[in-house]
């Protein structure tokens, strides 16, 4: 398989993307719609909020995988749209919690994270999320440079092990299918990426050795040289 989407066709699936990232809204513009949000509102909403945050958590962590091993690197020309509506289901979600939950008072909010542990975990993984969406765009990266960036968005695995976290603590134990099935997600994802990095650092003699006659410390690339 080797598609590779002229410009035209990128800018389609992406306009698809964007289209098919937007779904999840529909069920709760349906409830706002029809005032039907079930028996309990702000449960509903902040289940499908977070659901979909960390949906688009695991998706967003798939593309590199998924560019490896198929040999498509163009998908990574969409990370950069699911990490970002991951973020945008985060914000609902914070906002469903902080609006509905604790009608916008501050020192009601900042004592919920402080009281209940799933809530700070949550909260934690939000702030993680922070930097990685504002630091989405060409400019950031012109400023960090490529290799600080992608050590800024290393964040990610951390980020997604607190999320599981999160969702570990807040069911009960009779609900664990869910939270286990994202963890076992996040760890061969993880998993994946930690024997990539060992695959890729490959050790380079130097060049010294000849003339000295001693033998050097070994050079690790983190990068395969080309
Ligand atoms: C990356 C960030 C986050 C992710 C991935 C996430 C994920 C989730 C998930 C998967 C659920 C459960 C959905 C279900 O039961 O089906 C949930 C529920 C919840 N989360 Fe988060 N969350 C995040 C951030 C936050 C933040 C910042 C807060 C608040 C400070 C928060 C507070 C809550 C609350 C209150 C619930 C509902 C608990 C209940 O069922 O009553 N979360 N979240």
């Amino acid at each position: 398989m080797s598609f590779t989407p002229n410009p035209r066709q990128l800018a389609l699936i992406k306009i698809a993307l964007f289209a098919i990232c937007l779904l999840p809204l529909a069920p709760l513009l349906h409830a706002a719609w029809s005032g039907n949000f079930g028996p309990n509102p702000v449960e509903y909403v902040q289940r499908w909020t977070g659901t979909w945050t960390i949906n688009l958590l695991v998706i967003t962590l798939c593309v590199t995988p998924l560019r490896v091993i198929s040999g498509l690197p163009w998908l990574t020309r969409l990370r950069r749209m699911l990490g970002l509506f991951c973020f945008f289901y985060a914000l609902l979600h914070f906002l469903a919690f902080i609006g509905f939950d604790h009608e916008f008072a501050v020192d009601a909010i900042a004592r919920d994270i402080f009281k209940r542990p799933f809530v700070t975990a949550g909260f934690a993984a939000f702030v993680l999320l922070l930097p990685l969406a504002a630091s989405s765009n060409q400019w950031a990266i012109r400023r960090l440079g490529g290799r600080r960036w992608q050590e800024l968005h290393r964040s990610i695995y951390p980020l997604a092990i607190i999320a599981c976290v999160h969702y570990f603590w807040l069911v009960k134990a009779t609900a664990l299918l869910w939270p286990l099935a994202y963890a076992i997600a996040v760890t061969l994802l993880l998993g994946w990426r930690v024997r990539e990095r060992q695959r890729k650092a490959i050790p380079v003699p130097q060049s010294g050795i000849a003339k000295s006659g001693a033998a050097k410390p070994l050079k690790f690339f983190s990068q395969r040289p080309k």
